[in-house]
């Protein structure tokens, strides 16, 4: 009897030892301030409660009939770390973690009547300066010249790794695995026509032939997209583009243009009478 109590205290120790260093550990690297999204692999079905932890916080809970959901600070063991900050996929319990700055072990938890499973996440966290990380690139160009906006971080091309560019939130250029877009939706083409190339290499994005309408917000998303997760990380630039007298067809520059065909124009029949006068001599010098 004693003996076989013990036997089982064994067993189950190993089991759990064993089952414990075989738990899945993801190794996720992200930028500071980037959004992760940590995949459950699931789609609850109502009989399954979802709890994730940081460092052994618990910071969201999802029971399959949505009676109970929280997040961070509403999770009674939740503290202000994550305010505001995390989201939860009604549908498959997955985490989104906004504008991350914590590296730590990220648990995943399933319990339901049958079984629980178990997955950990290590996030580490790598730094951008604050100002880096916020900061918005400014450029100014002239009327006329081209610009070049760099995304200064490797783009990844694995086949579901996406890049995506926007003009004031309206998709403009999207590189997907091998595959590239540019300005497929009539509003962009419009505002653009030909004058955007999209570097393949490296994801930059170039404008050709700038005009006053370029000005404005320039957003670079690049998302690497794993089964297990997917992260963004957002880039921004703003754009001025400034008006070079002349180049415009402003008044001014009507006015000029018209004075200057005037003086082409008033040349040429000077020119041309002279010219006929000239001609005409020999003629009758000719005829005589
Ligand atoms: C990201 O978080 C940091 C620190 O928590 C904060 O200072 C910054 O304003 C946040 N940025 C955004 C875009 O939410
Ligand atoms: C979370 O745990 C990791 C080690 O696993 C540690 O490096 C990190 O500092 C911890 N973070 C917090 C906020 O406790
Ligand atoms: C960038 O442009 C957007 C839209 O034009 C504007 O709302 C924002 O204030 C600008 N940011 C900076 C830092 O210039
Ligand atoms: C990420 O990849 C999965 C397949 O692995 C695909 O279903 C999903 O649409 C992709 N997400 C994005 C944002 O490309
Ligand atoms: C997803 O990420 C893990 C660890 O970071 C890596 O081992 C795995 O190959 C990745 N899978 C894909 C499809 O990129």
């Amino acid at each position: 009897m004693k003996f076989h109590f013990i036997l089982l205290a064994v067993l189950f120790l190993l089991y759990n030892g064993v089952s414990g260093v075989g738990s899945d550990v993801v190794p996720v690297s992200v930028i500071k301030g980037g959004s992760v999204t940590l995949n459950t692999g699931v789609q609850t079905n109502q009989q399954e409660v979802i709890k994730w932890y940081f460092n052994d916080t618990r910071i969201a809970q999802i029971s399959g009939d949505l009676s109970e959901i929280c997040t961070d600070v509403q999770c009674e063991d939740g503290d202000e770390r994550f305010r505001d900050r995390l989201k939860l996929d009604h549908q498959t319990g997955s985490l989104n973690i906004m504008n991350i700055t914590d590296s730590g072990l990220y648990e995943l938890k399933i319990i339901s009547s049958k079984s629980s499973s178990d997955k950990i996440f290590r996030i580490a966290v790598t730094g951008v300066s604050a100002a880096e990380r916020d900061e918005v690139k400014r450029k100014s160009v002239k009327e006329g010249e081209s610009v070049t906006f760099d995304p200064g971080v490797p783009v990844i091309k694995k086949p579901n790794d996406v890049t995506k560019w926007y003009f004031n939130d309206i998709l403009i250029a999207e590189i997907t695995g091998d595959q590239s877009k540019i300005c497929t939706d009539v509003q962009c083409k419009e505002r653009f026509r030909d004058r955007l190339k999209l570097d393949h290499q490296t994801g930059s994005l170039t404008i050709t032939n700038t005009r006053n309408t370029d000005s404005g917000e320039y957003k670079l998303l690049i998302i690497i997209n794993n089964s297990s997760f997917s992260i963004t990380t957002v880039k921004r630039f703003n754009l001025t583009v400034i008006a070079v007298p002349g180049s415009g067809l402003s008044s001014g520059a009507v006015a000029g243009i018209v004075v200057g065909v005037l003086l082409v124009f008033a040349t040429a029949v000077i020119y041309y009478r002279r010219h006929r006068t000239h001609a005409a001599v020999p003629q009758r010098e000719d005829g005589m």
